[in-house]
């Protein structure tokens, strides 16, 4: 009974002794459990040694035959070959997110409320931590693990299946006889601080940027086309929910964790059944007083009503279940001193004042710049060179400056001034509001690297390959001076760039050649003109249909439009009567550029939120700003970058910009993110 070979190449002539097949069967039932021990439970039972002797063992016996390799052999947690696009799945069960607060009086405010809702004065919770890290379904099929992928937008998600294939604690195979035909569970993949800070370190070696923190470093490892870098990286996941199963329902979240330890996938060490809700938040202080000595990020704790019935009862909101809370901790604080302010200069010109710190370690991240955002804000709280501040960070939101802590008798710098000329190009500043401007353009090399990242970054032309290095050593070197001389590189030229070969050189080339047919739409997104973003230029390009009318189109013609203010239309009208960048254009289109005119956006009319608009500013809780821009759409709405007076709502979240001040000002409506929510549920059932 020989089975055709998969591998052509491979000694298929071999005949496969019972004795050999039941050794390999053998050795990979005895290698997974022993990565079980070592993995999952931290237990090994014998020694590196001997575990290599083992797996060594299975390999020599797989080259033998080939054609014995499955999928979930333990051998084959070492990548595949790399993928040009990450898939998408669509989820078993739509994946929820959870309410979050910080107060142990909303915490006690909702005890209430569950006890309200079931009549009863006797609830049992389970508390476990909120892993700082990224979510994912993994689904097995009689027991083999078949399919992973993110949250996306809670419904679906990205394929990363190979990637979590080589994640060593996520077993392959279910363990238990008793285990269901069919499983989909959620967990949340993260790094260990330890392993974080060894790879930050290897990075930086290799001259490589690091990472800013463990989650961003989890889902850059993670949503990698290539799974073998992800294999190369140190990632460990923990599981806590039952998403769907063809089995028995579980009859509580506790037996559920249980069940789960049963089938052999890891489930959070850390966690606590409370009789009351007093328990709970004793947790959550002992958890936050350990928090320091715990080996990976968390940023609160979850409460969940333990009782399945109950949960099954309560139900849910619209995107979260009723019966479970994420009690975050507070935001982490640190003391350091401003050693210095810089200026960074950014694609469009903007100055804007950065504190260099005396690094400070914030929760296993050290942190040693944080942003000021523009001269007012520095003026508003009086931030000078020596300075001791108050710094702080919460979850993955850039650190900021909370106060200056005035010390008692310190003789202080003078106050700081930004600068009349650009620090990188020398050209004259000038100033907007508190805002202020390189006058070089593209002269200005700094501009002229962000106007190149943005023109090829996914949105615009998409170029894949031409990365910050790259851009920036293109610049330098002279070899781009504007935009149309991508189109003029050639093989030679990327040659002599440090970290180009012969394949790189040829791939970049034909990712710039590729690029050469374009929607209008995002042709005019990759300009970078001024508050022109995704959704305006896709209305100008729906209204106007080619380049050539937007071009000759004036302010009065622009204004017309529902969507675009004076603002606009005066950028938009100054930078095409602009002659350098009417000629960047010219030469784009006579390098072969084909601008293609986009498609008519469907109509949205009857939607709920038809004829409103919506500017984000500052930091969401419970969704990042994609998710609410994708909601907001789906309901007719549209999001703008900028408030004007024709805005209808401005969603304030955590740490809001300049945007709320402006909405006050032009008496724009403001919603902070409940009422936000509330708006979305209240609109979504109509
Ligand atoms: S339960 C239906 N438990 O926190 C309940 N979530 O919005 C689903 N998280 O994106 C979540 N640790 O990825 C649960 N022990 C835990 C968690 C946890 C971290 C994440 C989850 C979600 C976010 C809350």
């Amino acid at each position: 009974m020989r089975q055709d070979s998969l591998y052509p190449d491979s000694p298929s002539h071999v005949e496969i002794s019972t004795a050999d097949r039941d050794r390999l069967t053998r050795l990979k039932t005895q290698i997974r459990h022993h990565d079980y021990l070592y993995y999952v439970k931290d237990q090994p039972e014998i020694s590196d040694g001997e575990y290599d002797r083992l797996f060594h063992e299975l390999v020599e016996l797989e080259q033998k035959y080939p054609e014995l390799i499955t999928p979930d052999s333990p051998t084959q947690r070492v990548g595949a070959p790399p993928l040009d696009e990450l898939g998408k799945v669509r989820h078993e069960q739509p994946m929820l997110s959870l309410d979050s607060v910080v107060d142990p009086n909303e915490v006690l405010a909702f005890d209430q409320r569950m006890k309200r809702e079931l009549g009863t004065d006797v609830i049992e919770y389970t508390v476990e931590p909120k892993f700082d890290g990224l979510s994912v379904e993994l689904v097995y099929d009689h027991g083999s693990f078949v399919r992973g992928s993110t949250r996306g937008d809670g419904s679906l998600g990205e394929d990363i299946t190979i990637n979590l294939r080589t994640i060593r604690s996520l077993p392959l195979q279910l363990q238990d006889e008793a285990r269901p035909d069919q499983l989909a569970v959620r967990g949340e993949v993260y790094m260990r601080l330890g392993d974080f800070h060894a790879l930050n370190r290897r990075m930086t070696e290799q001259g490589l940027d690091a990472f800013a923190n463990p989650r961003n470093a989890a889902a850059g490892s993670l949503r990698q086309l290539d799974s073998q870098v992800t294999a190369s990286r140190p990632l460990v996941v923990t599981c806590y929910e039952v998403m769907a199963t063809t089995g028995p329902r579980p009859e509580s979240h506790w037996a559920e964790l249980e069940a789960l330890v049963q089938w052999g996938l890891p489930v959070p060490t850390l966690r606590q059944r409370c009789d009351h809700i007093e328990q709970v938040l004793e947790f959550h202080r002992e958890t936050e007083r350990q928090r320091e000595n715990l080996p990976y990020e968390i940023d609160g704790v979850v409460v969940k009503v333990n009782r399945g019935d109950w949960q099954a009862r309560l139900g849910m909101k619209s995107r979260s279940p009723r019966w479970a809370l994420a009690f975050k901790f507070s935001p982490r604080k640190e003391i350091t001193e401003v050693q210095d302010i810089a200026i960074s200069v950014g694609r469009t010109g903007t100055l804007t004042p950065l504190a260099l710190l005396k690094p400070v370690e914030v929760g296993g991240v050290t942190i040693s710049r944080a942003t000021l955002h523009n001269a007012d804000e520095v003026a508003r709280k009086d931030i000078r060179v020596g300075d001791t501040v108050r710094i702080e960070r919460a979850g993955d939101v850039i650190p900021a400056i909370a106060e200056r802590i005035p010390v008692p008798n310190q003789t202080r710098n003078d106050p700081f001034e930004m600068p009349s000329s650009c620090p990188i190009c020398g050209s004259a500043v000038a100033r907007e509001g508190a805002y202020y401007y390189c006058t070089g353009q593209a002269s200005c090399p700094a501009q002229l690297k962000g106007a190149i990242e943005h023109f090829s970054s996914k949105a615009a032309l998409n170029i894949e390959g031409l990365g910050k290095k790259t851009v920036a050593q293109l610049v330098d070197r002279g070899l781009v001076r504007d935009l149309s001389d991508l189109y003029r590189l050639d093989q030679e030229q990327l040659f002599r760039l440090e970290g180009f070969a012969e394949r790189s050189a040829t791939l970049l080339l034909d990712a710039i050649a590729q690029s050469k047919t374009i929607p209008l739409d995002r042709f005019l997104m990759g300009l970078g003109i001024r508050q022109v973003g995704q959704h305006i230029a896709k209305v100008l390009a729906r209204e106007f249909g080619s380049l050539d009318a937007i071009m000759s189109a004036d302010r009065d013609r622009f204004q017309r439009i529902r969507e675009i203010g004076p603002e606009i239309s005066e950028s938009l009208h100054s930078y095409f009567q602009e002659r350098s960048n009417r000629r960047v254009i010219d030469q784009l289109e006579r390098l072969g550029l084909s601008i293609m005119p986009s498609p008519a956006l469907p109509s949205t009319t009857d939607l709920p939120f038809a004829g409103r608009s919506f500017v984000f500013t500052g930091g969401l809780t419970r969704m990042t700003r994609e998710e609410a821009a994708a909601l907001v759409e789906r309901l007719g709405g549209t999001v703008l970058s900028n408030v004007s007076r024709k805005t209808t709502y401005v969603v304030a979240g955590v740490e809001p910009g300049s945007k709320l001040g402006q909405a006050m000002k032009f008496g724009v409506r403001v919603l902070n993110e409940e009422e936000f929510e509330r708006l979305l549920n209240r609109s979504e059932k109509t």
